[in-house]
């Protein structure tokens, strides 16, 4: 981890980890993130802090990539702990959440924008799933 700090690299809170449904994140959250970063070129690789396994892209076993099966458990568990990692609370400060959002929208720098403004769908699903459906 300490080689990630040198370059600068966004690193996953290294104070509790924000608790968050592991149901909903299946349900709501994966099929989200699965169609908008899990390309080889963004989050589907293992150098990735956000690594991302998702049908048919990245998986746990190298020789399962690109594969159409559906992603074990195995797969889904570690997808929703790595994702819940850049959870934050307050909730609209998570990573997960400005890195994909646009600059003048609030969000954070990042190599694409993802979403103009908090009003989109996907941002919402998001957004209630890490805010524990409270908002
Ligand atoms: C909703 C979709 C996305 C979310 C939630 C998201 C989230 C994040 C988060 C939390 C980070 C910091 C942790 C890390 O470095 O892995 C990050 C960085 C990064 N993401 Fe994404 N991302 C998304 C889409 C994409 C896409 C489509 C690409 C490729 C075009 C991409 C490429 C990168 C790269 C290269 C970095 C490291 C450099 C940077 O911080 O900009 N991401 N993203």
């Amino acid at each position: 981890m300490t080689w990630l700090l040198l370059l600068g690299c966004p690193q996953p809170s290294t104070t509790s980890v924000v608790d968050a449904d592991y149901d909903v994140f299946v349900d709501q959250v994966q099929p989200v993130l699965e169609p908008r970063c899990s390309t080889p070129a963004c989050h589907g690789n293992a150098s990735r802090p956000l690594e991302f396994y998702a049908v048919g892209w990245h998986r746990a076993d190298p020789d399962d990539d690109f594969l159409e099966g559906e992603l074990d458990e195995d797969e889904l568990v570690a997808n929703f702990d790595r994702v819940r990692a850049f959870l934050a609370r307050p909730v609209e400060d998570s990573l997960l959440l400005t890195k994909p959002l646009a600059e003048d929208a609030g969000g954070t720098p990042h190599v694409v924008t993802v979403y103009e403004d908090t009003g989109e769908p996907e941002y919402e699903a998001l957004l209630d799933w890490a805010s524990g459906g409270d908002e």
